[in-house]
């Protein structure tokens, strides 16, 4: 096996950035949250990794490490709560698909997308046919799904354009690339038909009555192909994402099973993880209430207030730390201070314990998975949202990995960002450990 030598490029700015040279594949969908391939490179090479290794990322997110992995031959196993990034992830690193015939079908359903919205006089990237009535009957999302997205997430017409397409996907696709052409519709919904702009927190942008919906998809269609031609040595290379909760990773995983871990865990920064691809949850069908929204967060760590609930348990598992009791009255002498008294605020104190609760949980299910000696990376960053008191992720992380066994090798810096705040270095590092066996 051989690839390319990885650097962490120096410029800070450039650190987080998709580098023009890794777009293939990585680019078929990817969300805020994602790292890049540079950084799982690195570690890569770092580690000594190669075809004879097996690497985990117990926070898989959009697959990011799987997929490059895999395109250094390198088998990879992957776990997941969020069914839209497992969802994403899982079609990523499938690239056993005939690529002439994946377009040929895009090119089917496309046909048939397109005579389907021309009965109703809509075209998908003209303005509206002269003779179409206002008030066609647009498909839309039942009112129970909709209640879960933000308001104006999407415009009613590119939602029925988006609607009849995801629907010939399902009634007409040939099963071996329904999948693909749902990732490249749900790409296609966020960046070119939905009104919601990253910013990194999700929002909404410029509202756009309409969109064209079936030409860029078809264009993601076409890129994914060439992707899967110029890939074809390493296909085979297995890679599997479980969803799953890598707090329970020992349930999840074999005995002594994983050589290397190469992850970005949630940190304690008030995201909801839920929230990103709240969108493609509802439009492919993962959720359809509250109810079942709700059991997709508590599979998640807890890393905002939003995702806490009464009967959360995970804060035994640090109750022997005291730096963290510490952090945890910290915080909540400071709401005191300040007169802080939302639900919310009431909550950080003690998301803050459940987070590194989470944290430890999995570190602790973790051990039995891996081979003696396997090194791990864990890309975590500071905090300073709470009241601006200073959580150092990476540092604490270091502590309870060490109270669980391991050895903590070094802590590496991968970026810092300024936090307005506070006007405090925030960091965003790299925890390297060894699990002796
Ligand atoms: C920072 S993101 C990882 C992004 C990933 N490195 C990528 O490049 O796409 C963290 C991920 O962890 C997932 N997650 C959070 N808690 C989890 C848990 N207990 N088990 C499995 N996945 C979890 C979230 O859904 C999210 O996708």
């Amino acid at each position: 096996m051989s690839y390319a030598v990885a650097r962490l490029r120096n410029q800070n700015s450039d650190a987080n950035k998709l580098y023009d040279e890794d777009r293939a594949i990585h680019e078929w969908y990817r969300f805020v949250l994602s790292f890049p391939p540079h950084l799982v490179r690195h570690y890569l090479e770092r580690f000594g990794a190669h075809s004879g290794y097996r690497i985990l990322d117990p926070f898989c997110g959009t697959a990011t490490t799987l997929v490059e992995c895999k395109k250094h031959g390198i088998e990879g196993v992957g776990i997941e709560g969020n069914p839209v990034a497992h969802f994403a992830g899982c079609v990523k690193t499938a690239w056993d698909v005939n690529p002439s015939a994946l377009v040929a079908e895009g090119q089917r359903i496309a046909e048939m997308a397109h005579e389907q919205l021309f009965l109703l006089g809509i075209q998908d990237e003209m303005p509206l046919l002269p003779t179409t009535s206002v008030d066609i009957a647009l498909r839309t999302l039942p009112a129970e799904q909709a209640a879960l997205i933000l308001t104006n997430s999407i415009s009613p017409l590119p939602l029925h354009k988006a609607l009849v397409l995801r629907d010939s996907i399902y009634q007409e696709a040939e099963p071996a690339y329904q999948r693909h052409l749902l990732l490249a519709l749900i790409k296609a919904l966020v960046n070119n038909a939905s009104n919601l702009h990253f910013g990194p927190e999700v929002g909404l942008g410029a509202i756009k009555d309409d969109a064209a919906v079936i030409a860029p998809w078809f264009a993601n269609v076409q890129a994914m192909a060439q992707d899967i031609s110029a890939f074809q040595d390493t296909q085979r290379i297995p890679s599997v994402i479980h969803r799953g909760d890598a707090r329970s990773v020992a349930t999840i995983l074999p005995e002594r099973s994983i050589d290397c871990v190469i992850t970005s865990p949630p940190y304690p920064n008030e995201k909801d993880y839920t929230r990103t691809t709240r969108l493609e949850a509802v439009f492919l069908g993962f959720i359809h209430n509250k109810s079942e929204l709700r059991a997709m967060k508590k599979g998640l760590v807890r890393s905002n207030t939003r995702g806490v609930y009464k009967e959360d348990n995970d804060h035994e598992w640090i109750a022997n730390l005291p730096r963290i009791q510490e952090l945890a009255e910290r915080i909540e002498q400071r709401r005191i201070e300040l007169g802080k008294t939302s639900g919310f605020e009431r909550l950080y104190a003690r998301v803050t314990r459940l987070y590194f609760g989470g944290m430890a949980r999995h570190f602790a299910a973790l051990r039995t998975s891996l081979v003696p000696g396997a090194k791990l990376a864990y890309v975590v960053g500071d905090q300073a949202s709470y009241f601006r008191v200073m959580i150092r992720t990476g540092d604490i992380l270091c502590d309870i990995a060490k109270s669980l066994g391991y050895h903590v090798l070094h802590v590496d810096l991968f970026r810092t960002r300024l936090a307005t705040a506070t006007r405090e270095q925030m960091r965003e590092e790299v925890v390297v450990l060894q699990w002796p066996g």
